[in-house]
């Protein structure tokens, strides 16, 4: 933590003595008021459902700029990784904190991370014991949670070799575990990684192949996936990666952290969005139904948001979303569904949501989970598993940001406060004269 050069002052109208409260200066970014001695001097809480305004934690991960519309990764900016680097380097770039050289990237890609992409045989008769059409973002979240049951043999987050070696088998083993929720969904057999393949080539053959014929990688869809991988692996202190930090923070075992944001994610206004955007653009239906549609979104009373728009953080555009539109026309164009009906219907709802007065004055633009859900539909991904491949990649986010967490010396059990609006303390009634 930066030592503190500047005050803020707080004072009450009911007269209590004001206190002196140290500020933080980040790296970049808005400065933050150190509140934590609060309670002692005043015997008050502050109140921000929803963290509105509060920093829970120093990190040196991720960083946003939401009105600049930029996300640095260890200080790159995304456009350049996306551009420059593939998923596994980045995976290692967002753990150790800097890019790989070419012999460290060797020795994490097949030293490490393809070595552990096989699971315990086992743990396809636990996929088996799920109801074939059950959603499976909940066979994820029981598979990772399962994998402490699995692994038990590297729990001990005291150590750090073994904290690594958790981080190696979560990266390595997720696609594996998204494969088998895909394949035990449709009955086909489950594949078994094959490491002479990329990171994500793998795991297009895991999703697509079937051990009758040969499979053979499209490198342009490869490479759309990757950039998927690439765009999801981080975002700083959103609900999943905080879920992870606050389940971490009772120090239990990575998997089990891991597993509560993978539940987190689940959710439609999370990771859910694209699952929600595509069944959306279904619901619509057809290009002629757009500005009715836009119309029940901007009523109040009904409810209705437009998925895959808007965001916490970003209120000018999401840089992510910026990449993965150009990720969208390159694969739309590879497999030649440019005059795909549902894409037309999301350019249409695209370009009415980016002129109408609603959703400028709220600054509402289209987020990476509208562009996403788009080209994993291309790709041949079920709409259900989408929140899945968003899962497999922010496992390293939530891995980075764990780690950290553990290795912060400030770091203490997450305990939010609260405002009781509860009965005050009364005597419970006998029964007869309830
Ligand atoms: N459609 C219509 N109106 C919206 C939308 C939307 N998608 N998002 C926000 N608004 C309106 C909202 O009704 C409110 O209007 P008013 O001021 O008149 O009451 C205003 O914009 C501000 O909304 P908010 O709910 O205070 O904004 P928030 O920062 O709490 O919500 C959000 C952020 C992402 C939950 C929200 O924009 C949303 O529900 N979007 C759709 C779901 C989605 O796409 N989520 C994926 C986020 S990107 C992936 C990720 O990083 O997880």
């Amino acid at each position: 933590m930066s030592t503190s050069t500047k005050n803020a002052t707080l004072s009450f109208s009911d007269g209590s003595p004001s206190i002196e409260l140290p500020i933080y200066e980040g790296s970049i970014g808005p400065d933050v008021i150190d509140i934590r001695k609060l309670y002692a001097q005043t015997g008050k809480f502050t109140f921000d459902p929803g963290f509105m305004s509060t920093a829970a934690c120093t990190s040196t991960i991720t960083y946003i700029d939401g009105d600049k519309g930029e996300l640095l990764y260890r200080g790159y900016p995304i456009e350049q990784l996306a551009e420059k680097c593939d998923f596994l380097e980045v995976a290692y770039l967002l753990m150790n904190g800097e890019l790989p050289n070419a012999a460290q990237k060797e020795e994490f890609v097949h030293g490490k991370i393809l070595r552990h992409t096989m699971v315990h045989e086992q743990m396809g008769q636990f996929f088996r014991s799920f109801r074939r059409d059950a959603h499976p973002m909940a066979v994820l979240t029981a598979a990772v949670s399962a994998m402490s049951a699995f692994y038990h043999d590297s729990t001990d987050i005291t150590d750090a070799k073994s904290r690594e070696i958790s981080a190696i088998r979560l990266i390595a083993k997720l696609p594996t575990l998204v494969a088998m929720a895909y394949k035990y969904s449709i009955g086909q057999p489950f594949m078994y990684p094959k490491n002479d393949l990329s990171y994500t080539g793998n795991f297009l053959r895991m999703m697509f192949a079937v051990p009758a014929e040969e499979y053979v990688v499209n490198p342009v869809l490869e490479r759309a996936l990757d950039r998927i991988f690439i765009l999801h692996a981080d975002h700083e202190q959103n609900a999943s990666t905080s879920t992870v930090r606050l389940a971490g923070s009772s120090g239990t075992n990575p998997f089990a952290a891991v597993a509560a944001g993978v539940a987190c994610l689940w959710g439609p206004a999370h990771g859910g969005a694209n699952e929600a955007a595509l069944n959306m653009l279904e619901e619509i239906g057809h290009v002629d139904n757009v500005a009715a549609f836009i119309e029940k979104v901007k009523d109040k009373n009904s409810g209705v948001r437009l998925m895959g728009f808007g965001h916490r953080v970003y209120k000018n555009h999401d840089p992510r979303a910026t990449l993965m539109r150009e990720t969208c026309h390159e694969v739309l164009g590879e497999l030649g569904l440019e005059e795909d009906p549902l894409f037309k219907l999301a350019m249409e709802l695209e370009r009415i949501a980016l002129t109408d007065e609603y959703f400028i004055s709220r600054k509402l633009y289209p987020n990476v989970d509208f562009y996403s859900g788009i080209v994993q539909r291309a790709l041949g991904i079920p709409t259900d598993l989408f929140t899945g491949i968003f899962a497999l990649a922010r496992t390293v986010g939530w891995i980075a940001q764990w780690n950290e967490m553990i290795e912060d010396p400030e770091q203490k059990i997450g305990r939010p406060r609260q405002l009781f609006v509860g009965s005050p303390m009364r005597d419970v009634p006998d029964l007869a004269s309830r």
